[in-house]
């Protein structure tokens, strides 16, 4: 057995060396978005770096593949015109030829420019720049299942519908920090990518490498940090775990790809539950102790992939039947103010829910001089919001369920890429989904208040 992981190790190492220049994609044909300084696209993304918020506001996760045991995983960083910190952090050995890098850096402070470079096979990468923002009033853009390389099923080949799908999650990245106005992160609901990963099975390692090739490829990603959910594409691959540097790891809901996580940021409490699991019980100590542990925050956002009230082909799964049941009086019971999902394909909100009802305590009113319509949710911890994202690279959509369920408030079912922005403020967090077209509303601004 080893012996067979050790051959298709060198084999895969063959191959992605072999084939690197073949695979490079031109960014002038099909990623017009993609002008951030690199010319080409290729399995060498594979590799990038991906940034990850830490534990807290004031702290930044690394992570990136190399290609050897030369050196050690190290970031160096500094402000503008000021002395350079260096951290170091854990190189793992994957076996398939690459290391897995994770590195954490502490005591960021708000409004700042960062330089920082990362140590790959001994070499110190070129600098990058990342800013912080304000860690009080702030901006996150939440997004669902850009599951890059789903396209291939209408494409010619793997690679062209990897290439499809990196550069619609390019232009919907571009599309909502531009509208967000400087993101502090992105809230990703999972299914990052769509083959998994196969150590035992050469054609399925390299696709899953191809796709996260594909996902990794937008620059934006070296200076925004995203945190993903663990979605059903993502759960049994080690490809998630190794790429994606997550804080406050738990071995509670875990499957291939990782357990439940959290972090904080500023007042706000953002719980990861890897619902891939149905081990309800350890769901349920997660999401208790972490409340207990973040007792006086004044938020608390539950991000997992499983969509329990979303309007799609998903609604009558098994698994979505248990969790249903079993998910939302644990979240009721710690006083989770929003959650957000994917899975179906389908962007839709729910009432604010209690009980399994709807709880009709909140005002639809008109801005003044305007069109728009805003949903007033006076939250009290009365009902609980649900958000499902459409898909966000349009890789793959699924049709409405033909009964629209009773829980929801409004569902966006063209065929178009959505992304939602959220603004957190000490009292309210507005809410608006935007169509990637033409970047029109969908619904209604929604607004909890408390
Ligand atoms: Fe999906």
């Amino acid at each position: 057995m080893k012996n067979k992981r050790k051959i298709i190790s060198i084999l895969l190492s063959i191959i992605i060396i072999v084939f690197f220049p073949v695979l490079s994609i031109s960014k002038e044909n099909k990623n017009c978005f993609l002008g951030y300084g690199k010319e080409r696209i290729s399995l060498e993304y594979f590799s990038e770096i991906c940034l990850t918020p830490g534990e807290d506001e004031s702290m930044l996760n690394f992570s990136w593949y190399s290609r050897s045991s030369q050196g050690s995983s190290k970031i160096k960083i500094r402000e503008e015109d000021e002395k350079e910190r260096i951290f170091e952090g854990e190189s793992i050995d994957i076996g398939n030829g690459f290391i897995s890098n994770k590195v954490t850096v502490t005591n960021l402070k708000a409004n700042t420019t960062y330089i920082y470079s990362y140590e790959s096979d001994g070499l110190w990468s070129q600098p990058l720049e990342y800013k912080t923002q304000d860690f009080q009033n702030y901006a996150f853009v939440f997004m669902a299942d850009p599951q890059i390389g789903a396209s291939s099923k209408k494409t010619k080949s793997n690679i062209d519908g990897v290439e499809k799908d990196a550069y619609n999650w390019n232009k919907v990245i571009k599309k909502s920090v531009d509208k967000s106005n400087n993101p502090s992160f992105i809230v990703c609901g999972g299914d990052v990518t769509n083959a998994t990963e196969d150590g035992d099975d050469l054609s399925k390692t390299y696709t899953s490498n191809l796709e996260y090739a594909g996902f990794l490829s937008p620059d934006y990603l070296r200076y925004i940090p995203i945190a993903n959910a663990v979605g059903n594409h993502d759960k049994d691959n080690e490809n998630f775990y190794n790429h994606f540097n997550v804080p406050n790891l738990t071995n509670l809901g875990e499957t291939v790809a990782g357990g439940d996580y959290y972090f904080t940021y500023g007042n706000t409490l953002y719980l990861f539950i890897n619902t891939n699991n149905l081990n309800i019980l350890q769901h349920k100590k997660f999401i208790d102790d972490t409340i207990e542990k973040n007792k006086d925050i004044k938020w608390k956002i539950a991000v997992f992939h499983h969509d329990i009230y979303g309007g799609g082909r998903h609604e009558d799964d098994k698994d979505m039947k248990i969790l249903r049941s079993e998910i939302p009086p644990i979240l009721e019971d710690n006083k989770i103010d929003l959650v957000l999902c994917g899975h179906d394909h389908i962007y839709s909100r729910t009432y604010p829910l209690k009980n399994n009802k709807k709880i009709m305590n909140f005002t639809v009113e008109r801005v003044e001089n305007s069109k728009e319509k805003v949903d007033i949710i006076k939250n009290n911890n009365e009902g609980i919001t649900y958000i499902t994202g459409s898909s966000s690279t349009g890789s793959k959509f699924y049709k409405q369920d033909k009964n629209k369920n009773k829980y929801i408030k409004k569902i966006y079912c063209e065929e178009i890429p959505t992304y939602t922005v959220i603004e957190i403020k000490q009292d309210l967090i507005n809410i608006v989904t935007y169509e990637v077209n033409e970047d029109k509303p969908v619904d209604n601004k929604i607004i909890i208040q408390k």
